[in-house]
Formats: structure tokens, sequence, C-alpha cells
């Protein structure tokens, strides 16, 4: 799909369709909904006195215009709520409208970004808003399909700024927007590559496939990528990776992707983002119930969330240098597996009991938290599956955070807040610590059934040590059972924008 930023007049843009909002709870119709209404005679204002189209949050309505507009069609959509008006309502809503062009086959649709119904937000947010949610909400995962496959996406979407300006002033506008448009695009496109890694299916998306993604990445955005193999763990010390590893046929796989911000880097924080990348998890020899296993080819969403990430800094360019880094592994159970009881030493040294081959994700991580720490890299910033008990403490919809750095939380969730992603901070106390003591080794990887997403959090922030961090648990948050206007069933995406944020607030000082 093309995005073009234009000047024009709502009434005259030539497209498939012209989408306007209108608010819930508003009395009439405001901005370019007014215009294109009284271009219909009301046919628009009519449904909404009528009480057939009440401007709830992702409601849409399609019309004709039967010639008395520029576009063929108009498409209304509810923003929701006046008080609730944020930029991820514009975002979500611009997504319900893009699968309402689809519906209506229509090879393009236009968006009017000056329209006193987005209140006072800024018109390059507006169009960087607009442009993810059609991103985000077209996104669909048809590779597998030899039959019914729908090719009716929109080709081109138009994004409008209003004529009437000064000339020079428009020109300065339609540059502004338009590097508005190429952030939104990029932001969505890297989550896009987030989620088809999580769709992708474990016999395809193994350890080593994510390393090619890696390098594709690398060799697309200009980044370095790196990958150790076993032998090179092994040789390094990583004995808790290496023991997830060990049950598979599939080689483990150390991916690190490197972007250099040029020489206005120096002397500014270097952060990695550490993404868990379990391609499958069975549960090892401490196997899972059947039920929803086929989920665990998800395993791997962190890691697929920090080439996400890297993929768009690489393209952002931001004045950083930021490592991402994704420990790649299959935890399946068999004659090589590890066991239940098993002790290991970790790259830091420390050594761990195993209680449950199933809380893998956190001894992957340990080695990845201690290689990051020798490279002095800071501060530190891990995503992961890491535990159903997240889900159970915070339902579908927030990722839990965990931090020993309250500075480095707090500038964190202001990215989140501005990508439209909901997290949640997680406590963390001492007491905690009693719970993952070993009897015969210094720590165990699991502390029992309550609080689980907590001591989960204790493991990982003792290798963190005493460098800044942070851990986003998004077990809940990395696959949806429901579709929302800017996500279909399945893969999230979940964590990218949020990351790529936080580096650019990072590199902003
Ligand atoms: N990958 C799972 C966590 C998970 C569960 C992610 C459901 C997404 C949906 C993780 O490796 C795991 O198995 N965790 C265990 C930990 C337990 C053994 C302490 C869990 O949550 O049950
Ligand atoms: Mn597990
Ligand atoms: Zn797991």
């Amino acid at each position: 799909m093309e995005f073009h930023v234009i000047t024009g007049r709502p009434e005259a843009v030539a497209a498939g369709v012209l989408v306007v909002f209108h608010r819930e709870g508003a009395t009439s119709l405001q901005g370019a909904a007014a215009l294109a209404d009284r271009a219909l005679e009301g046919v628009l204002s009519q449904a909404v006195s009528s009480g057939e189209f009440k401007g709830q949050y992702g409601e849409v309505k399609t019309t004709h215009t039967y010639g008395r507009l520029g576009a063929g069609r108009v498409v209304l959509v509810g923003l929701g709520k006046a008080q609730d008006l944020k930029l991820d309502r514009v975002r979500g809503a611009a997504a319900a409208a893009c699968k309402a062009i689809r519906r209506a086959k229509e090879a393009s649709g236009a968006f009017i970004l000056e329209d006193e119904v987005f209140g006072d937000l800024a018109v390059g947010r507006l169009a960087q808003a607009i442009t993810e949610g059609a991103a985000l909400g077209l996104y669909d995962f048809q590779k597998y399909k030899t039959r019914d496959i729908e090719n009716d996406h929109p080709k081109e979407l138009l994004l409008v700024i209003g004529p009437g300006e000064p000339a020079e002033l428009e020109a300065a506008n339609l540059e502004g927007v338009r590097r508005s448009v190429a952030i939104g695009r990029c932001l969505a496109d890297a989550t896009n590559l987030a989620r088809d890694m999580v769709n992708e299916p474990a016999n395809t998306m193994t350890p080593t496939r994510m390393w090619e993604v890696a390098t594709q990445v690398a060799q697309d955005w200009g980044l370095e990528c790196a990958c150790l193999d076993r032998d090179e763990m092994e040789a390094m010390g990583m004995g808790a990776l290496l023991s997830v590893a060990q049950g598979s046929r599939q080689p483990p796989r150390f991916i690190i992707l490197r972007y250099r911000g040029g020489p206005e880097a120096q002397g500014k924080p270097h952060p990695a983002f550490l993404g868990k990348g379990v391609t499958f998890d069975s549960g090892g020899i401490s196997l899972k119930p059947a039920e929803k296993m086929e989920l665990m080819k998800g395993d791997m969403a962190g890691g697929a969330a920090v080439i996400g990430a890297m993929r768009a800094i690489g393209e952002i360019k931001p004045s950083i240098n930021v490592t991402g880094i994704v420990p790649a592994v299959e935890n399946l159970p068999s004659g090589e597996a590890s066991r239940p009881g098993d002790v290991l030493r970790a790259l830091s040294g420390k050594t761990i009991e195993v209680i449950s081959t199933d809380a893998e994700g956190r001894l992957i991580l340990a080695d990845a938290l201690a290689y990051a720490r020798r490279e002095k890299l800071s501060p530190l910033v891990d995503i992961a599956t890491l535990t159903g008990a997240c889900a159970i403490a915070l339902g579908p919809f927030y990722t839990g955070a965990f931090t020993n750095n309250q500075p480095l939380l707090d500038r964190l969730l202001k990215a989140s807040e501005e990508a439209g992603e909901r997290i949640w901070p997680m406590p963390m106390h001492d007491d905690f610590e009693e719970l993952i003591k070993s009897q015969i080794a210094d720590v165990k990887n699991v502390g029992g059934r309550e609080g689980g997403a907590i001591t989960a959090a204790h493991f990982l922030a003792g290798f963190a040590e005493d460098t800044p961090w942070v851990h986003l648990d998004i077990a809940a948050t990395s696959q949806s059972e429901t579709e929302r206007p800017d996500q279909p069933k399945g893969a999230t995406g979940v964590a990218v924008r949020t990351l790529v944020g936080l580096a650019l607030s990072l590199a902003e000082g």
C-alpha cells in the first residue's frame, strides 16, 4: 500500500472512499463529516440523529455518494467518547475505516487531517497515527492459504491537508507531514515483521530461521549481525541457555544485531534490548498439557519484537548506539533433554537448580543478560513471553513491567503511552528472593505458583545485577484471541513501537 500526502478540499478529493469521523455523544457532525453530510443531503446526520450511528470507537457506516462528492463512497467512523480521544483512538478508528474500505473492495481511501473533530491533536501526529492504523489494521497472514486468498487490499491512501494557507506554509506542512507518515509506516512495517515471525509455525521459524531474518534485516537497514553457535556458547560458558537447547535437534543461535548511531552517539547510553526467542516451548521434560500448546510457536515473540525494533531503528537512524540480543532455542523433550533437578552453571558463574524445564525463558535470558553486562551495555530491557502467571495477574490487555530502576521504567512507560501499548508496573521486593533460593545451588528457576510473574522477574534481576534494567512480560499480550481494530487475531507485534520510542527518547537525552 502506498501513502500520499496531498493538499485539497474534502469535497473534491478523488478517491474510492472519503473517510470522515464522528465522536460518540456529540450532537452534530463536525468538520469534514459535516461537509460530506451537506453534499449528501443529510444522509450521515440522519444516521446520527436516529441513533443508528452512535460514533462508538471503531463503529463504521459506509454510504455511496452518487456523484455528489469527489469520492465514490463515504465511510463514517466512530472515534468513541470525546474524553477518551487520544491518538490510539485515532489509530484504531483509522484501522477500522481501512477494513471498511477493504470490505467495499475500493482501491483507495482519503483521510482529512485538518478536521475539528480531532480537537487539538497535532496534524503530524495524526498523520502518523492514521498511517500506523492503516498498515496495522490491514495486516493479515495468508501465506499458507492456497485457496480463498483475499487480494482486495486498498492500493493507495491519501492524507489530505487543506489548501488555503500561504504557499510556503503549505510546503513546510507537506514536508513535515510526509516525515510523520514515513515514521508511521516504518513503525507499522516493523510491527508487522514481528507479527509475521510470531505467526510463522515452529517448523519453519526455527532459531536458525530467526538468525536468517535478523541477517536480512541487518543487510536491508545497515545493521551489523553476528551469531554465536553452540560451540562458541559452550566455550563462553552459557550453561543455562545450552541446557534449554539440548533436547532439540535445532541448533541454538545467539543472535546479536548492532546499530551504530554515528559520532553523536558518543557519551550517550548504549542500551541493549534482549528478546526471548524460544521458537517452540513444549515445556521439555516438564511437558505442557496438550491444550493450546500450538500457541507456543509464539514463544519467540520477545525476540521478534527486538528484531522488529532494530529494523525500525536502522531506518529512523537516531544518534545513539543500540544492540539487540536474541537468544534463540527450541525447548523439546528427548533423550538428550535437560531434567528437573539438573544444576547448571550460567555465564555469570551463578549455579541454577532446574525445578521445571518449562521455566526455560528465564534460563536463556540469564545468559543473555550476563552477556550484555560483559559488553558493558546499559540500560537493559528484556522482552519475554515469560509467565502464564502474568496473564492471570493482569488479563489480556496489559504487559507487565518489572524494574530495578524507576526512572528508566518511567521513561519506557512514557514511550509506551505514545505508542498506544498498555504496560502496567508490577511490584518487586526483597521478600520474593526467599522463594527462589535453592537447597543445593545459588538459585532455582521456579518460585512456586503464587506471584509467578514476580518470582520470574526476581530470577532475572539476579542476572541484571546493578545494571539499570526493565523486564517486560508479554505472555498475555503477544498474541490475541480476539480481533481488535488495529490487530487481527494472532500475533500482535507488541513492544516493537515502545522499544523504538525508548531508543529515540534515550537518543534525545
Ligand atoms: N512460555 C511460557 C509462558 C507462557 C504461557 C507464555 C502462556 C504465553 C502463554 C513459559 O516458558 C512457561 O512455561 N512458564 C511457566 C513457568 C512455570 C513453569 C514456573 C508457566 O507460566 O506456567
Ligand atoms: Mn516454558
Ligand atoms: Zn516459554
